[in-house]
């Protein structure tokens, strides 16, 4: 009664909502390049074990071969009828060759077709990934190179704390970056390992040789129990969560890029192709990439608590919850590359307006930590200096003045082991200049820090 190719046992068609519910086609079509290299691959090794004879598994290799072509040249029907992709390109191939083309799914199962699809799309799409994070750093160290020197205030609870040169402040999100590339690499290895030949869940009765198909496709591992091998996603979680990691990371530039470009702290100017207008108040020029970047980082954050979900409870082995493993995963793909690459051409073209975060250096005390090193360096408890400056920092603000605006005869009042060469040290240049504890902001320190980003980077 059933026109499905799983149809033998059915005596009734399956109902229209039904095929709909179930059909997987619309997005999984996309892995069609990595099912036809699997096939492909899958009738070679029949072929090398003697299951198919050479010239079947050649017939069958041309036709997938077309196939590939009608699909890149819009020819091909995409039938919802059929359930995914798997069966679409089956029964295109068989109503090309005829019945050989169902000798294709010999000792195979759509449960590691689709398990083995998923990897190989995967790897691919990390690896871009890992090549879109190098280029965002380039554009980060270049920018951080242009304006190496740069003093701006760096912020504890968003309150003006320590000044901090501008490069460092940028090379902050090259480690974050630097740890997601890690991540995704240390990654690779469990996402290459072809699933290929555990069949529906139990292996099967031919002489196959997963080693085979494997090393055709370029992975370097295969499966180790049948069972796991169609039932594993732990590779996708693996990767949401990196991806949700990456957009966490992008969200905190993104905000402080938004925070920057406000006319309270105008700090940066974005420019202008990166960034929108308003509808109505025709003066407006707002952060639109950067908030969409901070607002997409819930949606991959969100796939990965989804897909936890899915998977929690799942009995062993293949059920078709699985399904929901691809629309979080390509979505979670998308995000993650488009704002890696959109954070890339955005930081190329920021401006930065050195006046303004001239002007945020001061008003803050950013020196008061320094004042109270100065006082210890005098023999004071760090406790005692700290009372001292806190003091004399309340006395200053209700003067209007900077530390350095004051007499020495007022400082000393607070602080009487300040002497005349406090005003000096007290400068801004020279706090940051100080910092040369390992990994501190002094620019010399920054120097070396920048200078081997850019060697990792072949800049
Ligand atoms: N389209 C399914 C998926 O994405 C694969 C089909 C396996 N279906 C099945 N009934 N065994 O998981």
């Amino acid at each position: 009664m059933s026109d499905k190719p799983w149809g033998g046992r059915f005596r009734e068609k399956t109902a229209g909502e039904v095929e709909d519910f179930t059909c997987s086609l619309h997005f999984d079509r996309r892995l069609y390049r990595q099912d036809i290299a699997g096939s492909m691959a899958h009738a070679r090794m029949l072929a090398k074990q003697g299951i198919l004879s050479q010239s079947e598994a050649a017939a069958i290799i041309q036709g997938l071969a077309e196939i590939r072509q009608e699909i890149e040249s819009g020819e091909f029907v995409f039938d919802p009828a059929m359930e995914d992709i798997h069966m679409a390109i089956e029964a295109r191939l068989s109503a090309k060759i005829g019945d050989l083309g169902g000798k294709l799914h010999t000792a195979r199962s759509r449960n590691d077709q689709v398990a083995l699809d998923v990897r190989l799309y995967l790897a691919e799409e990390v690896e871009g990934l890992l090549e879109d994070l190098i280029e965002l750093r380039r554009s980060a160290a270049r920018l951080a190179r242009r304006y190496f020197g740069l003093i701006m205030p760096g912020y504890t609870h968003l309150q003006r704390a320590q000044p901090v040169l501008f490069t460092h402040h940028m090379l902050a999100y090259d480690e974050m970056w630097r740890r997601d590339m890690s991540r995704l690499q240390e990654s690779l290895p469990r996402i290459k390992v072809s699933p290929l030949g555990a069949a529906a869940l139990a292996g099967t009765t031919f002489p196959i040789d997963p080693h085979v198909t494997a090393a055709e496709l370029g992975f370097a591992d295969v499966f180790r129990n049948s069972l796991d091998a169609v039932s594993d996603r732990d590779f996708i979680l693996e990767f949401l969560a990196h991806a949700a990691l990456i957009m966490v990371h992008l969200s905190r530039l993104a905000e402080e890029l938004i925070l920057w470009s406000s006319s309270e702290f105008g700090f940066v100017e974005i420019a202008d192709a990166y960034a929108t207008g308003s509808s109505i108040m025709p003066q407006k020029k707002n952060p639109d990439v950067a908030e969409l970047i901070r607002g997409k980082t819930g949606r991959v954050a969100g796939h990965l608590m989804g897909l936890l979900m899915t998977l929690k409870g799942l009995p062993l082995t293949y059920n078709r919850d699985l399904q929901e493993d691809k629309e979080p995963l390509f979505d979670a793909v998308d995000t993650v590359r488009s704002s890696v690459q959109l954070m890339a051409g955005m930081l190329e073209g920021l401006k930065l307006k050195p006046e303004r975060l001239n002007a945020a250096l001061h008003g803050g005390y950013l020196s008061a930590t320094d004042m109270a090193d100065y006082l210890v360096n005098q023999g004071l408890p760090f406790r005692t200096a700290h009372e001292q400056v806190g003091r004399l920092v309340g006395y200053a603000e209700f003067q209007g003045k900077e530390l350095w605006e004051l007499s020495l005869e007022e400082i000393q009042r607070f602080a009487s082991q300040a002497g005349p060469d406090i005003f000096d040290w007290l400068k801004i240049d020279n706090v940051v200049a100080r910092r040369t504890s390992p990994g501190g902001t002094a620019p010399a320190r920054v120097e070396e820090a920048l200078k081997k980003v850019e060697k990792e980077l072949g800049l």
